[in-house]
C-alpha cells in the first residue's frame, strides 16, 4: 500500500483542501472559510440548485437490463469480512448486477417534503450519494464487452464506450464533487474517497463472496481512465479500480466514450486537489492480507447488506460486549495500514477512554470521553451514544497528492467494513465527521495530523427496515437523529 510516500504541500493541491477544508469549533460547518480560494458564491442545500442523483446519458444508447434475482451464495458476512475464501460463481450478467446492486443499487426511498430521495445499499456522507460506477467488461457470459455505467435505479448497463483493452473486468468508480459539494462545498472532495471506500468495501466483499478474486487499485492512469468513461476531470473523477479478478485490468480506451450530463458547477480548489495527485502508471492491487483465523456465525452477506443501514439514534443505556469491539476491528483493518483509534464508551470488559488500535490493554488516557467526543462530532448525539468510536488519522507529513486520496479510501474501506461486521453481528453503525482541529488534542497528537473518518458503533435504539431488491426499494420514514448530549 504506497500511502507513506511524501510530504503535501499546505499551499496547493490536496495539502491546501486540506488546510481550507478543516473544520474548527469557531466557525460553522457550512460557512466557507476566509480565503478566496474556496467558492463564496454558493448557497448550500440550495433547493434551487440541487443536483440530480445520478449522471444522466441521452437515449438511444445500448441498455442491457440486468437479472433482478440475485443469485445469493449464501455465504455467512463474517466468513468473508475474515478472509475465508469462497467456492467461485460464474461471473455472467446475474453475478455482476448482484455484485453492482449490493454496492451502489438503489434499496431504499423516502419521501420528504415532497422530494424522492434514494438510498443506496452502501452509506454516503449526509446521503448525497456522489458516486457513479462503470463495468468495463470482459468475457462476463451475457454481457457484451464494453464499458457500461451501471443505471442503479434501473438495475441496467449502459454502453457508453466500445471495449477496452487488457483482460479482466474492471469496476472503475468515479467522484461528483459538486453532487456532495452542493451541501458540504470543497470538504466534499474528501467525502469522493469516504464515500468510495465504503462503497468499495461492499463491492469488494460481494464479490469475493462469489469466489471472484476482488482487486483494488488506487494508482492508476487518471487521463487514460477518464477517456474510458467519459469523465472530464471537472465535474466527475476516477476514484478507484475494481477488477474482478486477478490479470490486466481492462482498461485501455479504444474510443470515443458518451460524456453523459452532469450539472456545469466547478469546485475549483476540488480540480486542482485532484489533478495534483494524478499519475501515468498503473500501481499493483491492495495486497491480500491473511485470513483471521475464526470468524462468529452470521447471517449471509446479502442478508447483512440488505439490512445495512446508518443508525440514526444509538441507546447509551446498553453496552456492547468485548468481542463485538475485537472482532470487528480485526476484520476492518485486515491489510490496512493506516492508523486507528478507539474512543470505548460503553464496552464490557474495556475502561472507559481512549485507545490506540491494537492495544486494548492499557488507555492512552482512562476517562469518560460521552462529552468530549460530541463536542468534537458537531453536537452530534451519535458521537456519544455510541458504545465506541473509531478514528482513523494519520500524519499530513508522510503523505502526497496522491497517498493522501489512498489515506482518505483506505479509512472509508475501514468504515463500510465496520459497518458490515457491526450488522453481521447484530450491534449498528454509522460514519461521523468532525472538528479537525479538536482531534490532535483529543488524541496527544501533534497537530500535524490528518484525521480522515470517524466511525460510530454501538446498540441502535430501533430497528430499520431491510432494502428491497432490484426495481423494488423499500419505502423509508427518515429517523432523525438526535443533536447534543441525551
Ligand atoms: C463517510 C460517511 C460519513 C458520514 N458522516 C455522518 C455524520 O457525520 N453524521 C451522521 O449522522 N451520519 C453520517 N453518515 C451516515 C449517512 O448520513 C448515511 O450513510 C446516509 O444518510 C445514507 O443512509 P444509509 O447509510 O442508512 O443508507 C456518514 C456516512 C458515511 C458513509
Amino acid at each position: 500500500m504506497p500511502w507513506q510516500t511524501g510530504r503535501v504541500d499546505l499551499d496547493s493541491g490536496a495539502g491546501l483542501l486540506h488546510r481550507l477544508t478543516s473544520y474548527v469549533p469557531n466557525r460553522e460547518w457550512d460557512v466557507p472559510g476566509d480565503d478566496p480560494r474556496v467558492r463564496h458564491d454558493l448557497v448550500p442545500n440550495d433547493p434551487e440548485t440541487r443536483p440530480p442523483p445520478m449522471k444522466g446519458y441521452s437515449d438511444g444508447l445500448p441498455v442491457l437490463a440486468l437479472p433482478r434475482d440475485l443469485p445469493d451464495p449464501g455465504v455467512p458476512a463474517t466468513a468473508v469480512l475474515a478472509g475465508v475464501g469462497s467456492p467461485a460463481q460464474p461471473l455472467d450478467a446475474a453475478q455482476l448486477g448482484r455484485v453492482l446492486f449490493l454496492g451502489a443499487g438503489v434499496v431504499r426511498t423516502a419521501e420528504h417534503n415532497g422530494r424522492r430521495f434514494l438510498f443506496r445499499a452502501s452509506g454516503s456522507a449526509g446521503a448525497r450519494f456522489p458516486l457513479e460506477v462503470y463495468a468495463s467488461t470482459r468475457g462476463v457470459a451475457g454481457v457484451p464487452d464494453g464499458v457500461h455505467w451501471y443505471d442503479a435505479a434501473q438495475h441496467a448497463l449502459v454502453q457508453v464506450a466500445p471495449a477496452a483493452t487488457g483482460a479482466v473486468t474492471t469496476l472503475v468508480v468515479t467522484g461528483v464533487p459538486w453532487r456532495t459539494g452542493w451541501r458540504y462545498a470543497e470538504r466534499g472532495w474528501r467525502h469522493l474517497y469516504w464515500d468510495a471506500g465504503t462503497l468499495l468495501s461492499q463491492l469488494s466483499a460481494v464479490a469475493a463472496s462469489a469466489g471472484v478474486a476482488p482487486r483494488l487499485r488506487s494508482l492508476f492512469p487518471d487521463a487514460a481512465v477518464r477517456e474510458l468513461v467519459g469523465a472530464d476531470g471537472v465535474h466527475e473523477h476516477p476514484l478507484a479500480l475494481l477488477s474482478l479478478g486477478d490479470g490486466e485490468p481492462a482498461i485501455g480506451p479504444t474510443g470515443q466514450a458518451v460524456l453523459g450530463e452532469l450539472p456545469p458547477v466547478e469546485l475549483p480548489l476540488c480540480t486542482a486537489a485532484q489533478r495534483a495527485g494524478e499519475r501515468d502508471g498503473i500501481g499493483a492491487p491492495r495486497p491480500e492480507a491473511a485470513a483471521l483465523s475464526d470468524f462468529p456465525p452470521s447471517d449471509s452477506l446479502d442478508e447483512v447488506v440488505r439490512r445495512r443501514g446508518s443508525q440514526r439514534r444509538m441507546d447509551r443505556s446498553r453496552t456492547l460486549p468485548r468481542p463485538l469491539l475485537e472482532w470487528p476491528m480485526a476484520a476492518a483493518l485486515r491489510g490496512v495500514e493506516v492508523p486507528h483509534w478507539v474512543a470505548v464508551h460503553g464496552v464490557d470488559d474495556v475502561a472507559p477512554g481512549l485507545y490506540r488500535w491494537p492495544d486494548l490493554s492499557t488507555p492512552l488516557r482512562a476517562a469518560d470521553l460521552r462529552d468530549e467526543l460530541l463536542r468534537i462530532c458537531l453536537d452530534q448525539s451519535l458521537a456519544a451514544d455510541a458504545a465506541y468510536v473509531v478514528i482513523a488519522a494519520t500524519p499530513l507529513s508522510t503523505l502526497d497528492d496522491r497517498s493522501y486520496r489512498d489515506a482518505q479510501l483506505a479509512a472509508g474501506l475501514v468504515e463500510g467494513r465496520l459497518h458490515l461486521a457491526a450488522y453481521a453481528l447484530g450491534a449498528s453503525a454509522s460514519g461521523m465527521t468532525f472538528l479537525d482541529s479538536e482531534v490532535p488534542g483529543l488524541l496527544g497528537e501533534p497537530d500535524d495530523l490528518a484525521t480522515l473518518l470517524f466511525t460510530c458503533v454501538g446498540v441502535s435504539e430501533y430497528a430499520s427496515r431491510a432494502g428491497g431488491g432490484p426495481g423494488a426499494p423499500v419505502e423509508v420514514r427518515p429517523v432523525v437523529p438526535r443533536l447534543g448530549g441525551s
